[in-house]
């Protein structure tokens, strides 16, 4: 018979809300010379976990994974290898009802406000609309969108609105509270303020940290902006060309980066000047490689100035440089945890 851990389950209710291991994404891309398929290793081999009622703040430059990660674990796509573990559940494996549960319990909010919402549908349609698919009445349901607007802090007269009638902030919130209706435990949150002005963006994230002590939420952050990335999360994860090159304590990873990409990150961010309104992807030196052509050893070599003989021919693996602080980097192999690097 099989046990539970064979079936992709663990207990329920203990542990890390998120558990992600090895996991892997690839992308077949057709059409090559002589009809060659060629891999997208958008993600290769990502291991974290997410403490109940925590937040992981995900970084990296454009193209480096980080929304191929985020749909992977919302299973809006297939992973390619690896496991993904829900509250004790490996989303993987798990049955159509285990799944169903997920759905309800892991939330999204993107960037555009328009991709979150149907431009032809009153917000109240779209408030509801999640709640209708998973079988609430639809009185009960209204209801509830009289609620989240509550606690969006937004007066219920906005439910008869359209996308088109609303500011981008006021579009944010209304997502926000779409990702409410199903009593979440987790959201994850792809760039969720970057398109709105820099004084919207402290409100919206403010009420996050709210809504997070409320309901004792899990988040999943991703953003360019390591300003939010300082306010708002407790862990950071550097992820380049498919890969976390560094995982930790935010005061660590931001405090003492130890990856030289990291590095580059930290120099590059408009920290120093808070109205500098570039993202990272402008503003770090050289350009990121290519997730076909991936260098043989470090996938950061041909950028580190740092880069020794060892990193052109082989992957570094992580390396401890503190209680809870990982680098993927030959430098720090061989020091021991808590040595300055
Ligand atoms: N459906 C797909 N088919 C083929 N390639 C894809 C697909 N989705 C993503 N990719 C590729 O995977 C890589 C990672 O993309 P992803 O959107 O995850 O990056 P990102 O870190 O979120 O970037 P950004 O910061 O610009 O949002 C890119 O090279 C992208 O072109
Ligand atoms: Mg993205």
């Amino acid at each position: 018979m099989m046990g539970a851990e064979d079936m992709g389950v663990c207990e329920t209710g203990t542990g890390p809300m998120i558990e992600v291991s090895g996991l892997k994404k690839y992308f077949s891309l057709y059409g090559g010379f002589w009809g060659a398929v060629r891999k997208v290793r958008a993600v290769d081999g990502v291991s974290l976990a997410i403490d109940r009622g925590g937040t992981v703040g995900l970084v990296g430059e454009s193209g480096s994974g980080k929304t191929t990660l985020a749909r992977t674990i919302l299973k809006l796509t297939k992973p390619t290898e690896g496991a993904i573990r829900i509250d004790g559940v490996d989303i993987t494996k798990a049955t159509a009802a285990q799944e169903t549960k997920m759905r309800s319990e892991v939330a999204v909010v993107f960037q555009d406000p328009a991709s979150n919402l149907n431009p032809r549908q009153t917000v109240e349609s779209s408030i509801i609309r999640p709640m209708i698919i998973h079988g609430v009445k639809k009185s009960d349901a209204r209801a509830k969108a009289r609620e989240v607007m509550s606690m969006i802090k937004m007066d219920e007269h906005y439910l008869r609105s359209y996308p088109h009638q609303l500011s981008g902030g006021q579009l944010q919130r209304i997502a926000i509270a779409r990702a409410l209706v199903l009593a979440p435990k987790v959201i994850i949150l792809d760039e969720p303020t970057s398109a709105l002005d820099i004084s919207v963006q402290a409100q919206v994230l403010n009420m996050l940290l709210d809504l997070q002590e409320s309901m004792g939420l899990t988040y999943m952050i991703i953003t360019h902006d390591l300003n939010v990335i300082r306010y708002f999360s407790d862990t950071v994860a550097v992820m380049y060309l498919g890969k976390l090159v560094e995982y930790g304590l935010t005061e660590d990873v931001v405090g003492n980066p130890r990856h030289p990409y990291t590095r580059g990150l930290m120099g590059a961010s408009p920290i120093l000047d808070p109205t500098h309104r570039g993202r990272v992807k402008d503003l770090m030196p050289g350009e990121p490689g290519s997730l076909i052509n991936l260098p043989k050893g470090c996938r950061f070599f041909p950028r580190c100035d740092k880069a020794s003989a060892r990193c052109e021919s082989l992957e570094p693996h992580d390396v401890a440089v503190g209680p809870s602080h990982t680098v993927g980097c030959f430098l720090y192999d061989g020091k021991k945890a808590g040595d300055k690097g």
